[in-house]
Order: structure tokens, then sequence, then C-alpha cells
């Protein structure tokens, strides 16, 4: 009997034993441009997964060696805005879990709330406004999952992310609220999955791209091109890749 797609690439992450899985959120994809691959595989192939619908998610899993770290690259994610549940949005974290992972990096495309964040800068989340309407408020078993160890160490604007469940963007009264609630950035992924991660025993640490002031904070209106053209900036993808490499080196190898 021949093997699925699905079946080979779990053989080759069994021996490949990848350490660190990164999720690269909208216009970030190119990220993975870093990473020499070993197998990749679509989002369609693979059991609980389905194929992206959102223009800018490339939806591959890309299995490959990263300055010398096994890592398993997701290019894109499922969003529960493009009508999954939210067990599928977190598949991609309990496949990293069952092939071995221990460190769950996730980046995503975030609007600014804090002033101190502009189009182009990089924030790690330190905590999240879970307002999403399956569970809004409710508390996970470990209720912070961003590792304040990754947190520190990558030297950055350290925020507040609101996760909403989109897909359109805010009004400028509900990014008033956020503000007031002492959120610094919005999107509409990540807290599942960092929760996810956290409870399957995973180091958790989360990147937000921001990509334009939110609603109402500057002149115009929102919309998916412009987040995907600042994200897909040469210059901030490779600051988001610096970043990553200088995580999953440090991390994996103990060289702080
Ligand atoms: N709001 C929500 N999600 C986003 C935004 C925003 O302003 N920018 C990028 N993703």
């Amino acid at each position: 009997m021949s093997l699925t797609q699905f079946e080979t690439f779990q053989r080759t992450a069994a021996s490949q034993r990848p350490r660190v899985a990164i999720v690269l959120g909208s216009g970030l994809g190119a990220v993975v441009d870093r990473v020499r691959p070993v197998a990749q595989i679509h989002f369609a192939e693979i059991p609980g997964f389905a194929a992206p619908t959102v223009h800018g998610h490339g939806g591959r899993a890309v299995l490959g060696d990263w300055a010398g770290v096994g890592v398993l690259v997701f290019q894109g994610r499922m969003h529960y805005y493009e009508g999954h549940s939210w067990d599928r949005a977190t598949a991609p974290v309990r496949l990293a879990a069952d092939l071995g992972v221990k460190f769950l990096i996730l980046t995503n495309a975030a609007g600014g709330i804090h002033d101190a964040l502009n189009p182009g800068d990089l924030m790690a989340i330190r905590g999240h406004l879970k307002l999403l309407d399956a569970d809004a408020w409710k508390s996970p078993e470990i209720a912070v999952p961003y590792s304040p160890r990754l947190v520190e160490r990558m030297n950055l604007f350290a925020g507040v992310y609101a996760a909403l469940t989109g897909p359109t963007y805010e009004t400028p009264a509900e990014i008033r609220a956020l503000r007031a609630m002492r959120a610094d950035a919005v999107g509409m992924s990540t807290a599942k999955e960092a929760e996810a991660g956290a409870e399957l025993g995973l180091e958790v640490a989360a990147i937000s791209c921001i990509t334009n002031k939110a609603a109402g904070l500057a002149a115009g209106a929102l919309d998916h091109s412009e987040v995907q053209e600042v994200a897909g900036r040469g210059e901030v993808s490779n600051r988001m890749a610096n970043l990553l490499e200088g995580l999953i080196v440090s991390e994996t190898t103990g060289i702080a």
C-alpha cells in the first residue's frame, strides 16, 4: 500500500525531529525563504486541515532546517472567520506537538492601538484579551500562555493583543473601547493557538506585525491589501525573519 502525502510527511518529520514550529500570519509568508526545506505539504492534504480561502495565506506546512535547527513552518493559518471551528483553527498546534516540537512561535498581522505602535513595527505579545464569541473572557487552564522568558528575550515593545473574531475590521468606537481596556494591538487570530500550545506543554511566543493604525486612529479606511502590503515589505519581513532566527538559535542551542 502506498503512503499518503501526509504519511510521508510524518515519516520525514519523525526522522528530522523539528524543535520549533512557526505560524506565519498574513503577508509574512516570505519568511519561509530562510528555511532550507526538507519536505512540504499543502494544508488540503493534511487530515483535519483545510485549504486557505484568504488571499495572502500560503496554506503549506514546510519542514526544514533554519540555522541548523529543525523547524516546522506553517505558511498561513485557518481562521475562525473563514468558517472554521476552533478545533480546526488550532489543528496546526496539535500537529506540531504530535511531531515532537517544543517551541511554538506564532506571528500575525495586527492593527496598532498603542500610540507607540506604527505600521511596520513588531510587538511581542505578553498577554491577550480573548474577545471571541465562542468563549469571550473564559479563562484557559494556563492563564498566560506566553512565555515571559521569550517575551523578555525579544527586546521589543511587549503588549496586549485583543483577539476578535473578524472578519470585518473594527469600528473606531470599538477601538476606543479596546484602548480603554488597555489593549495595545488588535487582530483575528493567535489567542486560541497560544492557549492550545501552552496546554500541550509547548513554550509559546507570539509576535504581531503592526500593519496599520487601528480603525479611527489614522486617516482612511482599512483593507486587507494594505495589511498584506505592509507585512510583505522586504524590510518588515526581514526584521521578522531576523527576530525569529534569533529566537530559534538562542532557544534551541541555549546560547543567549
Ligand atoms: N484589526 C484587526 N485585525 C487586523 C488589523 C486590524 O486593524 N490589521 C491587521 N489585522
